[in-house]
């Protein structure tokens, strides 16, 4: 029988060394090079993990070349049309759907711990009300680190699951006050009777004397913006969450750190940046001004919301986004909604483009995500947030599962040193080029 391995050759010396091949139930099959500088002395290059597989899950699963994505197995498109954010959540969490008496236990798990300290309150404080609600994020949601941080063994798996309750629960109270902030509005406490994106609504659009009715409409588009926004495997934020995790550092932290990676416009940061672009682009007239920027290398504007690192294909979230904002816009009798119109057709000029199709640049998740919160009335700046929110449970579940794999250890790159490799200390009087003292 043919072994499962490839051969690595050393042309140099002639020396050949067999490297395990490892397979997963779908997927590229996966070279094990753990012992490879070990047996060879080589060190692999690899920026921006373009072909590195850095850890074993079974949570997400992306077949960007086909356009598929899959929690758990389920199809994203099957999750979006059936069931709701919270189930997802159970079924990261868990690895299957719940019946129906373990979903009525998660939800009361996760709203009983939906309030925050009140001294946590004072934290926001020591923001100006300008401040981008982002950076409010990282730092009150990584200040829970100092309000569990005694209590929390993460070697206790009871232990672990508290704290991924309390993070998935204090994520939108936390995310709403950053908003309240913003508006000087007095901030809202959780209602536990509400579902969890009725919650996030209510506490960020609710002021004390006015009644607030959530609006169905807007719940629903939210939960399934959640749902696709859930997990995706190892992305930037997530494996921020993973790599700071790796050194058994405290969750809340952990997800703080995710929260910093996510913030960025080539990662999470694109919802916000692409509702920016629509507005600067302003009308249909300048698409060909704005396609031709995105092409000039010597510009650094991108088209936001456009490429992905995986898919090379029409990002199946985008598919399902870009359907939901026909249906909620027409809902909501906005169907002839500028930006949305804008949108769509910057997409048909770009899809039709030879640089974009030369370079399988085609929608992402963030392309059409703005126009529904935006006629949600959320406004930019919390776009990335609600981002923040969804993925969450992805985080947490990443963090999860790498805790509790036996084969986890820290995580710790090397690198390709190109700096002076030896040189001796020159006294400074003494060092050339320096205008003190004597040359
Ligand atoms: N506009 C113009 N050109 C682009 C774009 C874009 N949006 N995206 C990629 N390219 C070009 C890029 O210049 C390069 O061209 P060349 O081969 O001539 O050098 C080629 O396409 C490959 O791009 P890359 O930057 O090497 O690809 P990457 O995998 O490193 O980056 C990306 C992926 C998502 C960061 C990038 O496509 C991008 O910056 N897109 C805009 C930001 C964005 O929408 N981000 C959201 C990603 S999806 C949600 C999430 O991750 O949270």
């Amino acid at each position: 029988m043919k072994k499962d391995t490839v051969t690595f050759t050393d042309n140099t010396t002639g020396k050949s060394i067999e490297l395990p091949v490892m397979r997963g139930t779908v997927g590229p099959p996966v070279i094990d090079i753990s012992k490879f500088y070990k047996e060879t002395g080589y060190f692999t290059f690899d920026p921006g993990f373009m072909s590195t597989a850095s850890c074993r899950s079974k949570i997400t699963y992306i077949d960007g070349d086909a356009g598929i994505l899959r929690y758990r197995g389920y199809p994203i498109e099957q999750l979006a049309a059936k069931s709701s954010f919270i189930e997802v959540a159970y079924l990261m969490l868990y690895g299957d759907l719940p019946c129906a008496s373990e979903l009525e236990r998660f939800t009361a798990l996760i709203r009983r711990h939906t309030m925050i300290n009140e001294s946590l309150k004072s934290f926001y404080q020591g923001f100006y009300h300008d401040a981008h609600p982002m950076a409010v994020m990282v730092g009150v949601f990584g200040s829970l680190s100092a309000f569990y941080h005694d209590s929390l063994d993460i070697n206790n798996p009871e232990h672990r699951e508290l704290a991924a309750l309390r993070m998935i629960a204090k994520m939108p109270t936390i995310a709403a006050a950053s908003y309240k902030h913003s508006t000087g509005e007095p901030f809202i406490y959780p209602k536990n009777k509400l579902g969890y994106c009725g919650n996030l609504l209510h506490m960020m659009f609710s002021v004390p004397s006015e009644d607030y009715q959530i609006d169905p409409i807007a719940e629903r588009a939210l939960d399934l913006i959640f749902i696709l926004h859930a997990d995706h495997e190892q992305n930037a934020s997530t494996s921020t969450v993973r790599l700071a995790g790796s050194s058994s550092a405290n969750p809340f932290a952990c997800v703080s750190s995710g929260i910093t990676a996510l913030w960025g416009p080539a990662h999470g940061g694109a919802n916000e940046a692409v509702l920016n672009m629509l507005d600067e682009i302003g009308d249909a007239s300048q698409i060909e001004k704005y396609i031709a920027k995105a092409k000039d290398k010597s510009d650094p504007f991108r088209l936001m919301g456009f490429g992905h690192r995986i898919y090379k294909e029409y990002d199946p979230r985008a598919t399902i986004i870009r359907q939901m904002c026909h249906e909620v816009l027409t809902k909501l009798g906005k169907e002839d909604d500028p930006l949305f119109e804008l949108a769509q057709k910057l997409e048909e000029v770009a899809l039709t483009d030879d640089y974009f199709k030369e370079r399988s640049l085609y929608p992402n998740v963030d392309f059409y995500s703005g126009i529904i919160y935006r006629v949600l009335g959320i406004p930019a700046n919390m776009f990335t947030v609600m981002f923040a929110v969804a993925r969450t449970v992805g985080w947490v579940a990443q963090w999860m599962e790498m805790i509790s794999d036996p084969d986890q250890r820290i995580s710790r790159p090397r690198q390709l040193y190109e700096g002076t490799s030896l040189r001796d200390y020159v006294s400074i009087e003494r060092r050339a080029g320096c205008d003190l003292g004597e040359k």
